[in-house]
């Protein structure tokens, strides 16, 4: 066992708010892991024009404020989402509003986007301009906004140019009434906005950055298909496949699945992997497909990309794995594409 590894397991041993903030101090302090680079070529993949040297991604709320995005690349993600972001500060929901589930190898939280607003955002992302490396902005709107759509539009303008593509997180149960952005009319309204945004952008700054919408896993028949429809039509680039779950599997055995907020690691792996392979029979090729929830291990991470795919992304698992988990992950999906007769991730997509 690595050090890295006994610090992360010590950490275990603080309330699990307190304990991330001590890893994202370590992190700012350099102390965080470093892989041993570069990737195997393999493992690299173009996601909606963005080269990623691999295809193994750190998911949305582990650096909400963009403070540690190249201590996450140097631990060897092939891409780095930091946020979700809201344009002013907020302080989220009371406290406790993060569990472990450890015998479930899983994750509650309501934090409700807590963070510390765009502007210092933006100015982290300005200052590590030129670093390299593939870092997206996840965007949210605040709570008490008169108008949440204006707040996606206001994330996306502001952000332009100091982030290499946009998360449209409609999808976290902690905000209330913000998953009903996923209904077919709200989220034509809100797409459609952020396509003039875009538009206007582009038109500005002569430069496009990819866009994806990030959803729920519980989904009801019919919604895949009316968002997939949706993203297409406002010329979007792709969706994210899922954030956490407001439903309790039977099987759970912590005494903290009881809590309410959404629901993360090993339990969602097959229900979000199920919710994507849906988003792949109803996207065909028309849509580039993300996938994340539960992902711990090569197996998880090979199983998303069969369901359709390019990349993945995943949070939970590191909080049980500790930060030598990427390296593993990297090393056994590399492993398991070989031993399939595939010379690329990007041939093994769908690949049922
Ligand atoms: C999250 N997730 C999340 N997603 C998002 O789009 N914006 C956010 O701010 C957050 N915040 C957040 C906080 C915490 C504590 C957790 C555990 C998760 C969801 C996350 O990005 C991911 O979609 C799910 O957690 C599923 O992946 P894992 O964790 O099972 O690998």
């Amino acid at each position: 066992m690595s050090l890295h590894d006994i610090a992360a397991r010590a950490l275990h041993a603080f309330d699990p708010e307190d304990a991330h903030g001590l890893a994202i101090r370590g992190l700012k302090l350099g102390l965080g892991p470093r892989d041993g680079g570069p990737d195997d070529p393999i493992l690299a993949v173009k996601l909606a024009g963005l080269e990623l040297p691999n295809c193994v991604g750190l998911a949305a709320g582990f650096d909400k404020n963009a403070e540690v995005p190249d201590a996450m690349l140097a631990a060897g993600f092939g891409f780095v989402e930091a946020g979700t972001v809201t344009p002013q500060a907020q302080a989220g929901n009371p406290r406790p509003r993060l569990f472990r589930l450890t015998q479930d190898q899983a994750v509650i939280n309501r934090m409700g986007f807590n963070n510390d607003g765009l502007d210092p955002f933006a100015r982290r992302l300005s200052a590590r301009r030129g670093k390299g490396g593939v870092v997206g902005a996840n965007i949210g709107a605040n709570k008490d906004a008169s108008d949440r759509i204006e707040d996606y539009a206001t994330g996306l303008t502001r952000l332009w140019g100091l982030s290499d593509y946009f998360t449209v997180n409609i999808s976290s149960p902690n905000t209330p009434g913000l998953r009903a952005l996923q209904t077919k009319a709200a989220l034509e309204d809100l797409l459609g906005r952020l396509s003039e945004a875009r538009e206007a952008m582009k038109v500005t700054t002569g430069r496009d950055y990819p866009i994806f919408l990030k959803v729920a896993p519980d989904l009801e028949d019919g919604e895949v298909e009316a968002i997939v429809e949706t993203v297409v039509g406002a010329g979007l680039d792709g969706i994210i496949v899922s954030n956490t779950t407001i439903a309790r599997p039977d099987n759970l055995k912590s005494a903290q699945a009881a809590e309410s907020g959404g629901l993360s690691g090993a339990p969602l792996l097959d229900a979000s992997t199920a919710v994507l392979a849906r988003f792949h029979a109803a996207a065909a090729d028309r849509v580039t497909l993300i996938g994340a929830g539960g992902v711990a291990s090569g197996v998880g991470a090979y199983a998303k990309i069969r369901a359709g795919a390019r990349a993945v992304q995943l949070y939970s698992a590191l909080v049980y794995g500790g930060p030598g988990l990427v390296t593993r992950i990297k090393r056994d999906l590399a492993a398991r594409l070989r031993a399939d007769g595939f010379t690329a991730v990007e041939d093994a997509v769908g690949a049922r």
